[in-house]
C-alpha cells in the first residue's frame, strides 16, 4: 500500500459505517409503554433547547413507516456496520424491574433488519438516555444507577447478545458527565461542580461491571460479541504556545477531559494533576464517590475502543481564578462554529495508542460534521463542505494506519440522517441523508453518493 500525500486505499476488512441515536432519530417518546428519559423532560423546560424542538417526533425512525426505507438505504451506501442506541425507558419505563416485551421487540425488528441488509449491528446502551424515575432518585450522581444499569444491560443482552456483535455500554461518559451535570446545558440539566466527577466515575464504572457481567454470558453462550467504551477526545493547544499560563491551562482540560477517562480505562488510576486539584476542592472534587476495587473494574479489558472525533480546543486561562477557558476558534469552523482540525484526529489515534491501547483495535465511532443543507427544486442536496470535511478526516486516518501503523480498524460518519442535535435542536444537521421534517421525507445528499462511493472502493480519494 503506497503512502500518498493524499487518497489512498484502507487495509482489507477495513469497518465503514455510520452512527445514531435512540433519542436523536426515533420519536414515539410515549409508544408501546415507554417511560420517560431524562431527555423527554428536559426538552420540555422553558429555554432548554433551541426554538422548544423536542425530540417527541424526530424522525420517526423504526416506525413501520420508515424502517424499510431507512434499511434500504443503509443496503445502498454499502455500510458494513451501523451504530444505534437503546433507549433504557423502552425497555424498563422506569428504570427497574421487568422488560416490556414490545420495547425489546422494536429493537430485535432492528437488528433482524439490519442483519438481513448485510450490515453488522452496533448497540449503545446509554446514549445519554436515562429512564427521568431514576433522576428522580438521584440519577448517576447515585451509586445505586450503576447496579440498574448492569440490570438493564443484563436484559438487552440476554435478549439480543446472540445478533448483535457489536456492543457499546457508554457513549460520551465526557460530554454526558460536564454538560449535563456541570454545565447544565444537556439534560439532567444540573449545574453542580461535584458532579463532573463522580457521574463519570459512576458511567466508567456501570460500564466496566456491565462489560464483565454480558462478556461472561456472552462465553457461556458462545456469542461472538465484541465489548468497547466510546469516548470524545479532542487535542486542546495553548492559544499561544509560547504562553506558559496557556500551556498549563490547555494540559489542565487535557487531564480532565482525555486523560482522565484514558487513565482510567487503560492504566486503572485517575491521573496525578487531576486529582490533586479535585482534593484541592473538597467536597466539591466529588472523590468521596471513589471506592477501593472501582478502578479495577473500570479497567476491565475492552475488546477495542470507539473514539468520537469532531475538533480540537484553544486554551487560555480567564478571571481571577485563571480558569482554563476554550478560546474562539482562530481558523475554519463548521456551521455550528466548531473549530476544523483533520490533522488533530492523527495526532489524537497515535497519542492513545501509544501512551493508553498499544495494539488494542480502535475505531472512530464518530465524526462528521454540520451544514445548513437545503434540498433544491430539483431535489437535489448539495453539501461540498461536508464532503470535503469527511475527505480531510479519512485521509488523515488512513496516514494514521499507513504511516504510523495504528491499529485503527473502522471509522464511522455520524449521522446517517439528519437528527435532533441535543440543545441545538434541529438547527443543525449532521446527515448523509436530508430529512424534511414536518413531512419525514428523506432525500440523500451529494455525501451519501461521496462515501457510498469510498466504501465500495475501501479507498479514499
Ligand atoms: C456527539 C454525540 C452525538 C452527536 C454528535 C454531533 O458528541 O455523541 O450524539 O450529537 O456529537
Amino acid at each position: 500500500m503506497a503512502i500518498g500525500a493524499r487518497g489512498g486505499s484502507f487495509p482489507p476488512g477495513f469497518l465503514w459505517g455510520v452512527a445514531g441515536s435512540g433519542y436523536q432519530i426515533e420519536g414515539a417518546w410515549d409508544a408501546d409503554g415507554k417511560g420517560p428519559s431524562i431527555w423527554d423532560a428536559f426538552v420540555r423546560r422553558e429555554g432548554a433547547v433551541l426554538h422548544g424542538d423536542t425530540g417527541d417526533r424526530a424522525c420517526d425512525a423504526l416506525a413501520p413507516t420508515h424502517q424499510a426505507g431507512d434499511l434500504a438505504l443503509l443496503a445502498r451506501l454499502g455500510v458494513g456496520a451501523s451504530i444505534f442506541s437503546v433507549q433504557w425507558p423502552r425497555v424498563q419505563p422506569t428504570g427497574r424491574g421487568r422488560a416490556v416485551p414490545r420495547g425489546l421487540d422494536r429493537y430485535r425488528r432492528h437488528v433482524d433488519g439490519l442483519l438481513a441488509a448485510g450490515v453488522r449491528p452496533a448497540l449503545t446502551l446509554h446514549h445519554w438516555e436515562l429512564p427521568q424515575a431514576l433522576q428522580e432518585r438521584g440519577g448517576w450522581a447515585d451509586r445505586d444507577t450503576v447496579h440498574r444499569f448492569v440490570e438493564y444491560a443484563s436484559i438487552v443482552h440476554a435478549a439480543l447478545g446472540d445478533r448483535v456483535p457489536i456492543w457499546i455500554p457508554q457513549n460520551e461518559p465526557e460530554t454526558f458527565a460536564r454538560v449535563g451535570h456541570v454545565d447544565g446545558k444537556h439534560a439532567p440539566g444540573l449545574r453542580e461542580p461535584r458532579l463532573g466527577l463522580v457521574v463519570a466515575h459512576h458511567l466508567l464504572l456501570a460500564n466496566g461491571l456491565a462489560t464483565a457481567s454480558m462478556r461472561e454470558r456472552a462465553a457461556a453462550s458462545s456469542w461472538q460479541n465484541a465489548f468497547g467504551p466510546v469516548i470524545n477526545l479532542s487535542p486542546f493547544r495553548p492559544a499561544n504556545p509560547r504562553s506558559a499560563a496557556d500551556r498549563a491551562a490547555a494540559a489542565r482540560l487535557d487531564g480532565e477531559r482525555n486523560r482522565f477517562f484514558l487513565d482510567a480505562l487503560f492504566h486503572g488510576r485517575y491521573p496525578a494533576d487531576v486529582l490533586r486539584r479535585k482534593r484541592a476542592a473538597g467536597r466539591d472534587g466529588g472523590l468521596d464517590a471513589v471506592r477501593d476495587g472501582d478502578l479495577a473494574a473500570i479497567a476491565t479489558r475492552p475488546d477495542f475502543l470507539g473514539i468520537n472525533y469532531y475538533r480540537s480546543e484553544r486554551v487560555a486561562p480567564e478571571g481571577c481564578a485563571r480558569t482554563p477557558t476554550l478560546q474562539k476558534p482562530e481558523g475554519e469552523t463548521t456551521a455550528a462554529g466548531w473549530p476544523v482540525d483533520p490533522a488533530g484526529l492523527r495526532e489524537t489515534l497515535v497519542r492513545v495508542r501509544d501512551g493508553w491501547t498499544g495494539e488494542l483495535p480502535l475505531v472512530v465511532t464518530e465524526n462528521g460534521t454540520s451544514c445548513r443543507d437545503t434540498v433544491d427544486p430539483e431535489g437535489r442536496c448539495k453539501d461540498p463542505e461536508r464532503i470535503d470535511f469527511l475527505r480531510r478526516h479519512l485521509r488523515e486516518a488512513r496516514r494514521a494506519i499507513v504511516a504510523d501503523g495504528v491499529p485503527l480498524r473502522g471509522y464511522v460518519v455520524w449521522s446517517l440522517l439528519d437528527n435532533f442535535e441535543w440543545e441545538s435542536g434541529y438547527r443543525e444537521r449532521f446527515g448523509l441523508v436530508h430529512v424534511d421534517y414536518p413531512t419525514g421525507r428523506r432525500t440523500p445528499k451529494d455525501s451519501f453518493d461521496w462515501y457510498r462511493a469510498r466504501i465500495a472502493a475501501n479507498a479514499v480519494d
